[in-house]
This record gives C-alpha cells, sequence and structure tokens, in this order.
C-alpha cells in the first residue's frame, strides 16, 4: 500500500476517523501513543470469531473447538513472525506490556536474581516498567541502579549506563519513550548489556507501533510488546523470550490449561507456551491482533514511519513558534516516534487538553505514567499529541492552529 498516494483509502479504512463528536466537530485523534484506532479488517476478524466459531480451545474435540484452537495458535505463529522471534524462542501470551513486563519480574527474576543482586533501569521508563521492579526488589533485597536522562538533549546517558551495567544481573529499558518521542540506542545497550553479563528486556509498547521490530537482529533475552497500539484490540500483547529462557522461568499463575497432570499433593505443567497462560486465554484478541499484523503486512512500515515522523515534525516546529510554549524531545533527527510533548508556561496543561477537546481534538495530558522523567524535566504534566501513519498534515496543521488560538486568547 502506497501510504501517501492512498491516504484517503487508508483512512477509509478506520471507520472511527469519520466520528463526528457531540458538539458536532469532526475528531482529530491524536492520542495514538494512548491507543491506536482500528481498521474494518481487525473489527471484522473479531466480529467473525465470535459470530461464526466462538469457542474454547485446546479442551473440547467438536468442529467450532477446533477452528478456534486452530485461529489462536495461527495468531501466535503470526506474532512470532512479525517480531522476528529466532527459532527456539517462544510467545507467552499476557494482556499487555504491562502483564509481559510483570511476567518478566515474576517468572524470570523472581526465579534467578537473589539478595544484593542489581537490575538497572533508566529514568525515561513507564511506570509499567517500574514498578514491578520496585516490589520484586522489597522482596527480594535487589538494588536498583538509575540511569540518567538529559534534560537537555533528552537522550539516556550511555557513559552513566556502562557503569551502571557493570555487575547488574538485568537491565530494564524502554525502546522508544512515550513521552518524549526518543528512540533509544537498543542494539547497543543490548550489546553492552550482554558483554557485562547481564540479560536485558526491552518495553517495546511504543517501538512495535513505528517499526518493524526483528528480535532476531535485537539480541534481546525479552521483549514485551503490546496489540493496541499497533491497530489491534486491547487486552492482548505477548512477553517474547529468546531461546534458553523457558527453561529458567516459574509459571506466576495457576490454573487449567497450564498443566499435564493435576494430584491432590501436587500438580505437573505443560512444557510449552501454555504453562504461563493458565485459564481461558484472550481467544478474540489473539484472532484481532493477528488480523492487525496481516493488514500491516500491507503497510510500508519506513514509508508510514517517514509521514508520522514528517506530520510531528511539522507540529513540534509549529508549536515552538507560539509563544511560552516548549516542547519537550527532540525532533530534529529521525530516532523519535510521532510523539510530541509540550507546556505552556502559565497556561494549564489540563486547560488546554479541555480547549483542545471542544475543538475536536483529542490529545492526552497528564504524566504520562513517567513521573521520574517528569521529574527529571523539572515539571508535574505534559500535553502530548501523538500522531499516527493515519493522521494528515491538515490535522497536523489544524492541531498547531488551534493550540496557537487557545495562547492568543488567554494569554
Ligand atoms: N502508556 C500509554 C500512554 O503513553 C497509555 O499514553
Amino acid at each position: 500500500m502506497n501510504l501517501i498516494s492512498d491516504m484517503s483509502e487508508v483512512r477509509s479504512q478506520f471507520p472511527i476517523l469519520e466520528r463526528i463528536l457531540p458538539n458536532g466537530k469532526k475528531l482529530i485523534y491524536l492520542d495514538n501513543a494512548a491507543t491506536s484506532q482500528k481498521p474494518y479488517f481487525v473489527i471484522n476478524a473479531m466480529n467473525e470469531y465470535y459470530s461464526k466459531y466462538n469457542s474454547n480451545v485446546h479442551r473440547a474435540v467438536h468442529a467450532l473447538a477446533g477452528e478456534a484452537t486452530e485461529a489462536f495458535e495461527l495468531a501466535r505463529k503470526s506474532v512470532a513472525n512479525w517480531f522476528g522471534l529466532p527459532s527456539g524462542g517462544m510467545v507467552l501470551f499476557t494482556s499487555g506490556t504491562t502483564d509481559a513486563l510483570n511476567l518478566c519480574a515474576l517468572g524470570w527474576a523472581k526465579v534467578n536474581l537473589s539478595s544484593g543482586d542489581a537490575i538497572v533501569l533508566t529514568e525515561m521508563e513507564h511506570h509499567s516498567n517500574i514498578v514491578p521492579w520496585q516490589m520484586l526488589a522489597k522482596e527480594k533485597n535487589l538494588e536498583l541502579r538509575w540511569v540518567d536522562v538529559d534534560s537537555e538533549t533528552y537522550q539516556l546517558d550511555l557513559d552513566d549506563f556502562k557503569s551502571k551495567i557493570n555487575g547488574a544481573k538485568l537491565a530494564c529499558i524502554i525502546h522508544t519513550s512515550n513521552v518524549l518521542g526518543t528512540r533509544n540506542p537498543v542494539e547497543k545497550l543490548v550489546e553492552m548489556a550482554h558483554d557485562s553479563g547481564a540479560k536485558i528486556i526491552l518495553d517495546c509498547a511504543q517501538a512495535a507501533a513505528h517499526e518493524k521490530l526483528d528480535m532476531s537482529k535485537i539480541n534481546a533475552d525479552f521483549l514485551a510488546v503490546t496489540s493496541h497500539k499497533m491497530c489491534g484490540p486491547t487486552g492482548i500483547g505477548a512477553l517474547l523470550i529468546s531461546p534458553g529462557i523457558f527453561e529458567q522461568m516459574e509459571p506466576i499463575q495457576g490454573g487449567g490449561d497450564m498443566i499435564t497432570e493435576v494430584f491432590k499433593e501436587y500438580s505437573n505443567f505443560q512444557e510449552n507456551e501454555h504453562k504461563f497462560e493458565a485459564g481461558t486465554p484472550r481467544i478474540a484478541e489473539a484472532i484481532g491482533w493477528s488480523a492487525a499484523i496481516n493488514w500491516m503486512q500491507k503497510l510500508d512500515m519506513n514509508a508510514a514511519h517517514q509521514h508520522t515522523l514528517m506530520l510531528a515534525k511539522n507540529a513540534a516546529e509549529g508549536l515552538k513558534k507560539i509563544p511560552g510554549i516548549k516542547v519537550y524531545g527532540d525532533h530534529s533527527n529521525d530516532d523519535v516516534s510521532g510523539v510530541v510533548s509540550f507546556l505552556h508556561e502559565s497556561l494549564h496543561a489540563e486547560d488546554i487538553a479541555h480547549m483542545l477537546d471542544s475543538m475536536g481534538i483529542a490529545v492526552r495530558t497528564g504524566h504520562h505514567c513517567a513521573q521520574p522523567l517528569m521529574r527529571r524535566l523539572g515539571v508535574t504534566s505534559t500535553n502530548r499529541a501523538s500522531f499516527y501513519f493515519y493522521n494528515t498534515i491538515e490535522e497536523s496543521n489544524a492541531f498547531v492552529d488551534a493550540v496557537k488560538s487557545i495562547v492568543e486568547r488567554f494569554t
């Protein structure tokens, strides 16, 4: 699909983009870093599952159960292929990135780290890649080491990473910041972690929406990914694990489907992915995610991302010209996502967001689940517009004009 020339064709596949809001304004959706919109292809795939072959999986022998099981396990294969899972690696379905990071903390780190061991985090992390490690650190007496973010360049301090990773057992790093848009040099960080004998998990919640991640090239031990920011449904994501990791993990939930035998005294567990997926899994969501992947396979991801970057850069440049606005993040290079965070020196972020909403423009406001980063930036919240490939230059301009008019009117 040639994105630029077929923009109206691309947009026509996302019904919500035509939405007229209760106040009569046409929606301009710029909250894509929170969740992306879904094409008909995904909506229809989930509808078809519920209307034609809804059934539980891995249990019964009837026709519907067979069809549902096949579609569910096919979805696992789609996820593995899309993310370039190396042979011998595994896709453990979770409810999203947060659940995947918690599974890594409790299923791997709790088993393999001991009192006094160190974990490296960065000031750029989302709370989902902070709180599970704090909880584990408290339980197991682990040390948490924090890598600095430069508040001028919005980049990780790589020298600081180098010194903090020394002697640590694990690094937990955000691939692409949901606040700054900064794409961290993950390939280098993986190499540095491995050189010093540490494992590394990458939080790819934002990254997976903007680039075709290839785990066999990135070489990280774990990737945490989610469906709903890459055109798929909410409620499903995965912890992708490298070969050799499965054997080092213990299940964190017990129940049906994860066992081979249950006695009164003990149970034996499955020796495949199901060991970590107790209970009825997210069947419709897996099918929807797989549909999203099939849909995105037709998209030129590079062209799509270049288009998104163009919109974000246009917005960042426009915002910088408005008196009193500061933009957080460096949009001068291509190692950024479609996120533009900004703040006005005297207008409250939430007031700006309400006024934008009254004009039909959806942005996010707040600490973005990244309070340590907010403190480093010296703010408590920002406004954040986040673009995706289906947004247009007209929307990017309308957003800048809307902020300008708000600032002119209220200052
Ligand atoms: N983590 C998501 C965001 O940045 C929800 O908005």
